[in-house]
This record gives structure tokens, sequence and C-alpha cells, in this order.
């Protein structure tokens, strides 16, 4: 199988030094490849800012902003059965980006920002054959969530995460989480490591028969 993974933050700059993005280290994506490419599965990781390194066999594309990743994933797409979507995408970006760095004095206490696309939602029309797969990482109720994402992006699967617990979240090497598919009934894992939630993920994704 040709697996196309996302995974990290996005930055959204203000200007060269300044900018938004979120609590996510990459870490659950990166496993994600890691475990695909173990089990001899050809990867491409399109990685927003992370410091990790990159896993052994992986192809690894980084991007900066939600659009660097969805221009990435637009044209890797193509050439893969299926697709991972790891990553933390920020919903917004700044309406103004400055080539030159803000001087105080020139800066406004608000932000005007503008949305940034659904990367999922917009390159739902070359879904085809291919298994489409999201992370939702919830605070509130993660499974309710997660059902509702699963029905509107139009995915073969979801990965719900409590990311308030401190063993399933950002930053560490565990994750305790359940997938939700539209056939099946909700799968709860146990607390395990990043790499073997993996090795799940790219195991139901093999069943599912991605090539
Ligand atoms: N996602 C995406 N493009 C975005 C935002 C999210 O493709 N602009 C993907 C994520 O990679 C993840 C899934 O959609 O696989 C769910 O992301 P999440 O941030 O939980 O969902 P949102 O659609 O942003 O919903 P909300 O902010 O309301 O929780």
């Amino acid at each position: 199988m040709n697996l196309l993974v996302t995974a990290g933050p996005t930055r959204e700059h203000l200007d060269p030094v300044r900018f938004l993005s979120n609590r996510s280290t990459g870490k659950m994506g990166f496993a994600v490849a890691q475990a695909a490419a173990e089990r001899g599965h050809t990867v491409t990781l399109v990685a927003g800012p992370v410091s990790l390194p990159t896993p052994a066999g992986v192809t690894r594309v980084d991007v900066v902003s939600a659009l660097d990743m969805l221009a990435a994933v637009q044209r890797l797409l193509p050439g893969h059965d299926a697709l991972v979507m790891s990553a933390a995408v920020a919903d917004w970006r700044p309406k103004l980006m400055s080539g030159t760095k803000l001087k105080k004095s020139a800066m406004s206490p608000l932000i005007e920002l503008e949305p940034n696309p659904d990367i999922l939602k917009t390159v739902r029309p070359l879904k085809g054959q291919r298994l489409f797969v999201g992370f939702a990482a919830e605070t509130g109720d993660p499974l309710a969530e997660a059902q509702r994402k699963l029905a509107s992006k139009g995915l073969d699967l979801i990965v719900a995460n409590d990311v308030a617990q401190p063993d399933a979240g950002f930053a560490v090497d565990t994750n305790r989480v359940t997938f939700i598919s539209a056939t099946e009934p909700p799968r709860p894992l146990p607390l395990q490591s990043k790499l073997e939630v993996g090795h799940a993920l790219v195991g139901w994704l093999e069943r599912r028969g991605a090539a």
C-alpha cells in the first residue's frame, strides 16, 4: 500500500518571527508512518514544524502552514491508496502576513483572522477508492464529536482520543484511542504506545484492503 500521512501542527505566520499554532508534537503521525514502513508499505509523511527524526524508509515532505499542507496533500494524493490525517491543522490564519518583522508600534491588539480550508473536505472529491482516516482530539465528549466528524468529513475511520487525559494526548508516547468507522461498532483500544496505535491503524487499513 502507498500511504500518505500528515503529522504535527501547522504554523500560521503574522510575520517572519510570530505565528499562531497548537500543542501538537507530531508524535502520533510519525508513529503511524513508522508502523506502516515497518510493515513494508511505501510511506510519504507530510510534516508540519516538529523536532522529530524521519522514521527509517519514510519519504518526508516538510510544510509550514495549513495552505502549504493542503497543496502538498493535493499534489501527493493521486499516487497513494490511503490518507491518514493526523496533523493538527490550524483552523484560522492571520488575514495579513507581513514579510518583515512587525514593529510593536505598528501592531494592533486585535489580530484579524480568516478560516483555513478543511483539508479532508477539500480533497474529498479525489477520494475514489482510497481510504481516508481522520483523528479527533477532543476534551469534551470524544466519541460523539468523532462520530460527527466521521460523517461530516466522509471518512472511513476516525481515531478518537481524549486529550484531557495526561497519558493520552499531546507530547507523550502513549495514547488511548477508540476506532470509529461507519460500518463497525466503536472499538476502544487499551492504553498503549503511539507506535502500537500506529500498527493497529495500519492493520485496520490492511484488513479494509487498501492494496
Ligand atoms: N482537519 C483537516 N483540515 C482542517 C482541520 C482539520 O483536514 N483545516 C482534519 C484533521 O487532520 C483531523 C480531522 O480533520 O483528521 C479532525 O480535526 P479536528 O481539528 O478535530 O476537527 P475540526 O474540523 O477542526 O473541528 P473542531 O475544531 O470543531 O473540533
